[in-house]
């Protein structure tokens, strides 16, 4: 039988505890969650969990020891507490049975997935679930997709509060530097495996059956080579626009549900800033299509397996510390007149600003649930907790900007 939330022994756990990204989510948690939070780690080896609390300074927290693949002990650790964070992935590897023991069991749930294939997959088989349980599931709560979900919703929100107009258009042009983890390599090259490429190419892959292929769909289309934006200036396609633009509709999608949708023809696309000019715009392009190159050919994956970061590695304290991103957006009015914004932090996007935005997720899935819309189900950032998220966020140093010219 399932707990009700409030009869659990605990708040949150972090499932992939002595994981990359894992880790950082503990050393966080250890200094940025309120006193009083019960919280435990959980992964499948008790030995690296013992390591992971002596390492923080946590002798006495509770460890949680649980492989993904043992369906009945996830079951039961979820039903254990109110909000569960995960790192485990590649998600459509290990990841499953975890969100749909949220799904059903009503507990909330974050992640960092960028599956996008796999996210689909759960949306057809746990929405109902967790909209009939009232978890709230959010996947993509990390560096994929929160800044460009919550910005494009800063922007859409900006116009509508100011101008009393919805918004016809947002663009985006990011620019980050940083390191690079095995797990995320692992989960990009499984996608590949599983042969998702047509599912990664779909711009409404997320979208809710009644709201596929949604408006706009000639305008939706990815980038494909560099250009010269007439408000970003140069830019070129970006690795992660076929994750985050396809959030950002769902957002559009399951707000217009609730009667505050982004405008009729509401339109989002994500770039990349191309400094060189014309030159440096090619030179993104071409390199991002060589590294694709090489994931569809079973040799390049062999190789990039064999050569790049393996699961568990990642960049060094230094890569991390110096990282950050800033992401520019304009976003045009249903008049045509125009706002800029911009979305900023500190710390390399796959680590540091990943490990922030997910545990301020979860705390605010913890704290701030009077506060968030009535809404269950698979969600997104923005659909389910933009407005509180934000706020947390922008109290922990980012920056979310408007500016009108
Ligand atoms: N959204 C973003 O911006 C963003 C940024 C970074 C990473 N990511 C994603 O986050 C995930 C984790 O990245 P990472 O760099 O932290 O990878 P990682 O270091 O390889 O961590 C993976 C974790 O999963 C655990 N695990 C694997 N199989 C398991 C199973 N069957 N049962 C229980 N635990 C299991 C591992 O446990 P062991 O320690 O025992 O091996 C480890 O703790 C990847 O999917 C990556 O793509 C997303």
């Amino acid at each position: 039988m399932t707990t009700p939330r409030e009869d659990r022994p605990l708040d949150i756990i972090v499932l992939g505890a002595t994981g990359f990204v894992g880790r950082q989510c503990v050393a966080y948690l250890k200094v940025h969650a309120p006193p009083g939070t019960r919280w435990a780690i959980a992964g499948r080896s008790r030995e690296r969990l013992d390591g992971i609390a002596v390492a923080e300074g946590l002798p006495d927290i509770e460890r949680i020891v649980v492989d993904t693949s043992d369906e009945p002990a996830v079951v039961a650790m979820a039903g254990r507490c109110r909000v569960l964070l995960t790192t485990v992935g590649p998600f459509a590897k290990y990841g499953s049975a975890v969100l749909a023991a949220c799904a059903a069991q009503g507990t909330d749930y974050v992640d960092i997935t960028g599956e996008t294939p796999w996210a689909r997959r759960m949306i057809e088989a746990h929405h109902e679930a967790a909209v009939a349980s009232g978890a709230r599931i959010v996947p993509f709560c990390g560096f994929d997709s929160v800044p460009s979900d919550l910005g494009v919703y800063m922007m859409v929100d900006w116009i509508r509060k100011n101008w009393s107009m919805s918004t016809r258009e947002v663009r985006s042009a990011f620019t980050a530097k940083g390191g690079f983890n095995g797990g995320t390599l692992d989960s990009a090259l499984t996608m590949m495996e599983r042969g998702e490429l047509r599912a990664l190419a779909n711009p409404f892959l997320l979208n809710p059956p009644d709201r596929r292929p949604g408006p706009a769909p000639d305008r939706s289309q990815d980038l494909r080579g560099p250009l010269t934006d007439p408000d970003l200036g140069p830019v070129a396609p970006f690795f992660m626009a076929a994750v985050n633009t396809r959030v950002v509709r769902r957002s559009h999608a399951q707000l217009a549900a609730r009667g505050a949708d982004y405008g009729p023809d509401f339109v989002y696309q994500e770039t990349m800033r191309a400094p060189g000019g014309a030159v440096g715009g090619w030179a993104i392009t071409l390199g991002m299509g060589a590294f694709q190159g090489l994931t569809k050919k079973p040799w390049g994956r062999s190789l990039l397996r064999r050569f790049a970061p393996k699961p568990g590695e990642g960049p060094t304290a230094a890569v991390m510390d110096a990282g950050f991103m800033s992401v520019k957006f304009v976003a045009e009015a249903q008049d045509g007149r125009k706002v800029f914004g911009t979305v900023s932090a500190k710390g390399d996007p796959g680590n540091r600003i990943t490990t922030l935005i997910l545990c301020e997720g979860a705390l605010c899935l913890l704290m701030d649930r009077a506060a968030l819309p009535e809404a269950a189900g698979l969600l997104t950032p923005a659909s389910c907790m933009a407005e509180a998220l934000t706020a947390r966020l922008r109290a922990r140093g980012v920056r979310f900007d408007v500016t009108v010219p």
